[in-house]
């Protein structure tokens, strides 16, 4: 049907026959000439008509945007003074003696390129108009070339790329299950992967000894611009490594991808930070390194002060003082710190104090501020010394339960640091490391895996069992400019450790057996060494395109309400396939509908 693609042509095929086909992104009448900007997926060529080709001329006439078109035609130069040089073609044309009209379009429900910001729904529901874009054909391009790029540089190592189940039972992490009725096993389930974390763990102890999929993972969960409720993983495990030796694979990896797709430098080693450190500094275990700003803790000089809001997380265990110095940061106004002030509530806090530093060298009466009445001048001295605050300067301060404080000046670090512009630096990759096994929930007065329940302690068992919430885990995340891009772990491979890691999070043996006895059984017969890693395959690309949210880089995403407006999914089930599943509709009354 066609010789080259629309996008292709150049000066080098000049005076060339050449037949195209594509899409009418514009056309164009002037003066008794017809333009029209023909577009495939290599891009966009101007195809010319001449009113001398009666036929031809007529029938360029009549189409419209998106028709698809075949012409033939030959090459030339444009004429001078009409070179596009915002075109990758724009130096030739094609002037056509032949056109066929492939097939007609209704007029898009929105037009192709242009400023006006269509609503998302709209979009998604007409995803393959939206996907025309050169933005959205741009992003899966680079999609294309990461997966490429990875399974290039794997397969050179020598990992196996191998399958695992969609069907398959629970793997816990962190979210709900979408499970699937099971006809011929009636009231019995499957659940869909959250992460193939155990079949990755049983292909080491199979002797499969480096495995990597790029593979379907669904989590029920709350969604967000980096959560999907399917998404994609890169998912990786080895035997026979520690996590020295599998973080440097996997700095390797990164690197390559980085320099071959996008032309970034990530540097050479990548920095580690402990989690401890990272909370300490940066209120997350996620922080973006291009922000230079860190919170300080200043509960020793707070713990004798009058100001009840600081005294008391000051000299409470489980509380934080901790202070966020703004460089320059005087010149924002009142209303700019009440929009802050109202930012950090989102995350639980109860206000947002602030000193602004409008001279350094005249101690306490350089200050402005609310509260300095309520701490004598050598406790603001220590203060000032203790942040590094110079004239010109606006200190922000946190109080109250550590994780409140964390969240929110962590938080408020990052919209600060974007909203005035401080970023350092392009690309800042971290590798978290030393998290604590456990967190306690106090909720449900139990604890919980902050990893995955197969990840391995570096203590022993005993330790382990004696103080649950002192013992670090052998897992480490990768966080690229504040978004964690992908987490792994050293696993347990023998019983009585993951015996006893389960235990700890109140799964007794009973639960146990039911939910992992094929792991545990698994464990006893010659388990290696193995650990791995996943990366968020969407969120890498969504990194690497620059965009904002995942969905741009997914060809077919969900909604935030985690339904699919294109196919009208999830759909009703009509009643015979739910009776051949043995399952009954549980009639919805309006009030829990409205309730969800
Ligand atoms: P984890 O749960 O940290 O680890 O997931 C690995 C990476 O997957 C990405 N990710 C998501 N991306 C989009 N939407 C989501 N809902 C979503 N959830 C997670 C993140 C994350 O870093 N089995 C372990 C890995 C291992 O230990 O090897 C696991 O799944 O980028
Ligand atoms: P108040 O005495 O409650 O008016 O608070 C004085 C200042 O402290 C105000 O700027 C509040 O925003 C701030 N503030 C109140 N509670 C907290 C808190 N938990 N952490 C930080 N600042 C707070």
């Amino acid at each position: 049907m066609r010789t080259h693609k629309c996008g292709e042509l150049n000066k080098e095929n000049l005076g060339e026959a050449v037949e195209l086909c594509g899409w009418v992104h514009r056309r164009r009448d002037h003066g008794g000439v017809i333009f029209i900007d023909l577009r495939d997926r290599a891009g966009l060529v101007q195809v010319v008509f001449n009113p001398e080709s009666e036929e031809t001329f007529a029938l360029a006439e009549s189409v419209r945007s998106e028709y698809v078109l075949r012409v033939e035609g030959v090459v030339r130069d444009r004429l001078e003074g009409t070179v596009n040089s915002n075109m990758a073609t724009g130096e030739v044309e094609v002037l056509v003696h032949h056109i066929e009209v492939l097939n007609e379009s209704e007029t898009p429900p929105f037009p192709i390129e242009s400023d006006i910001e269509v609503n998302e729904e709209m979009r998604l529901r007409y995803r393959y108009i939206d996907l025309r874009k050169t933005a959205m054909l741009r992003n899966m391009t680079m999609r294309r070339d990461v997966t490429r790029n990875v399974r290039n540089f794997l397969d050179a190592q020598d990992f196996f790329e191998m399958e695992t189940p969609i069907l398959t039972k629970a793997t816990p992490e962190g979210a709900r299950d979408y499970i699937v009725p099971s006809r011929t096993h009636p009231n019995n389930f499957f659940a869909l992967p959250q992460s193939p974390q155990l079949y990755k763990q049983l292909l080491m102890i199979a002797g499969m000894d480096k495995y990597y999929q790029i593979v379907r993972c669904f989590r029920d969960e709350d969604l967000r611009a980096d959560r999907q409720p399917e998404f994609t993983q890169l998912d990786i495990e080895t035997s026979f490594m520690n996590e020295d030796k599998i973080m440097a694979v996997m700095e390797d990896m990164m690197r390559g991808l980085f320099k071959d797709v996008i032309d970034v430098d990530l540097g050479d080693k990548f920095p580690q930070m402990t989690y401890a450190e990272a909370m300490s500094r940066f209120g997350s275990d996620k922080p973006d390194l291009r922000i230079p700003l860190e919170l300080v803790d200043i509960a020793e000089e707070m713990k004798d002060v009058d100001f009840k809001v600081f005294s008391g997380p000051a000299n409470d265990p489980k509380g934080r003082v901790a202070a966020l110095r703004v460089p320059k940061g005087s010149s924002l106004s009142r209303k700019d710190i009440d929009v802050y002030t109202k930012f950090v509530s989102i995350y639980g806090a109860r206000g947002l104090a602030y000193i602004k530093v409008n001279d350094r060298d005249a101690g306490i009466d350089g200050l402005q501020s609310p509260i300095v009445k309520f701490a004598p001048a050598e406790v603001w001295e220590a203060v000032l010394e203790k942040t590094g605050a110079q004239t010109g300067d606006l200190i922000f301060f946190g109080a109250d339960k550590t994780n409140i404080v964390n969240e929110a000046l962590g938080a408020l670090r990052v919209k600060i640091g974007l909203d005035l512009d401080l970023l350092e630096g392009e690309w800042k990759p971290l590798w978290v490391i030393d998290f604590p096994m456990f967190e306690w929930d106090e909720k449900g007065q139990r604890w919980n895996a902050i990893h995955h329940p197969f990840t391995a302690p570096s203590c022993t068992e005993e330790e382990l069992k004696a103080n649950p919430g002192a013992a670090l885990s052998r897992a480490y995340d990768l966080v690229l400019n504040g978004t964690e891009v992908g987490g792994g772990s050293i696993r347990i491979n023998k019983t009585a450790m993951q015996s006893t890691v389960l235990d700890i999070l109140g799964i007794g043996e009973q639960e146990a057996n039911d939910k992992f006895g094929f792991l545990l059984e698994a464990l006893k017969y010659g388990c290696p060494p193995h650990g791995g890693m996943a990366y968020g395959l969407d969120r890498l690309v969504m990194l690497m395109t620059g965009s904002s949210s995942i969905r741009e880089v997914i060809a077919f995403p969900k909604t935030q309400s985690a339904a699919c407006p294109l196919v009208d999914a999830p759909a009703i089930v009509n009643e015979a396939q739910l009776k051949e599943l043995n399952i009954k509709h549980h009639k919805i009354v309006k009030d829990e509908v409205s309730a969800q």
